[in-house]
């Protein structure tokens, strides 16, 4: 993957995949602090789906990304891989743009993300329907992640663009402002930081590694810090799955 300094792709939408009527943007936040969040968009055919669409704060800043893709309305989803407001709580301005946008999530994320002030969407539970045919003919597949860091939180793989939007997985809190990770050891400690205090075990995480088996992976698309390629999405599935974090490190007496 070519680098981006991301204070110049700030203005306009990041490619990451387009290819046989299915594309894949990268589209911000500017946001200079360690913890900024990433924006995705998929467009296929008729159907265009946000990817954790954030905070109100930056609502009008991703509208103005997805408005040099195409009209704003027409977005037709939007994936909500939990219900924390720097992933959902902009859901009700999306909603006032398109009342018709249907919203994918789990369950346990649908009971809460009510609470930012509507309930009358068109709710598409995740573990009810886990994969998504889009007109291209690419699959999203969602997948479980338990307890990384909410008990309903799912990762979501197209398997077109050979990309796995993982939520909070995988993600690294650092100010660099480069696009992709590059040194893995840099990584790894950018990614500690986040990892050991909000995964729940290493139960959870390596769970979650065991589900990912099969699954051909490109690219690592979190929602906060870098986007991760190559050899690195190897080395952070494995060290994923070694992680002692959460309550291995408050109780590790207690650890099994
Ligand atoms: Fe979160
Ligand atoms: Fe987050």
């Amino acid at each position: 993957m070519p680098q981006i300094d991301i204070r110049q792709a700030f203005d306009s939408p990041t490619v990451l995949y387009d290819a046989g009527g299915h594309a894949v943007y990268w589209l911000g936040i500017n946001e200079p602090t360690a913890f900024r969040t990433n924006t995705y968009l998929i467009r296929d055919g008729d159907q265009t789906i946000l990817v954790d669409p954030g905070h109100r704060a930056f609502f009008q800043q991703v509208r103005d990304r997805v408005a040099q893709i195409l009209p704003p309305e027409h977005v037709t989803g939007m994936i909500l891989c939990h219900q924390d407001p720097d992933v959902a709580a902009s859901m009700t301005d999306w909603l006032e743009i398109n009342p018709d946008m249907k919203v994918y999530t789990s369950p346990r994320a649908q009971v809460l993300i009510r609470h930012y002030g509507r309930n009358d969407y068109a709710y598409v539970d995740v573990e009810a329907k886990p994969e998504l045919i889009l007109p291209s003919g690419a699959h999203l597949k969602f997948v479980p992640a338990p307890f990384l860091h909410f008990p309903g939180a799912f990762a979501t793989y197209d398997d077109m663009a050979r990309g796995l939007f993982t939520g909070d997985v995988f993600a690294s809190l650092d100010v660099g402002m480069r696009l992709w990770a590059e040194d893995f050891t840099e990584l790894r400690s950018n990614m500690r930081l986040f990892h050991t205090e909000y995964m729940a075990s290493n139960i959870a995480t390596r769970g979650f590694t065991r589900k990912l088996d099969g699954l051909d992976i490109d690219i690592l698309l979190p929602q906060h810090g870098y986007l991760i390629g190559g050899e690195n999405v190897r080395l952070a599935i494995d060290w994923l799955a070694r992680l002692p974090c959460g309550t291995d490190l408050i109780y590790p007496d207690l650890s099994c």
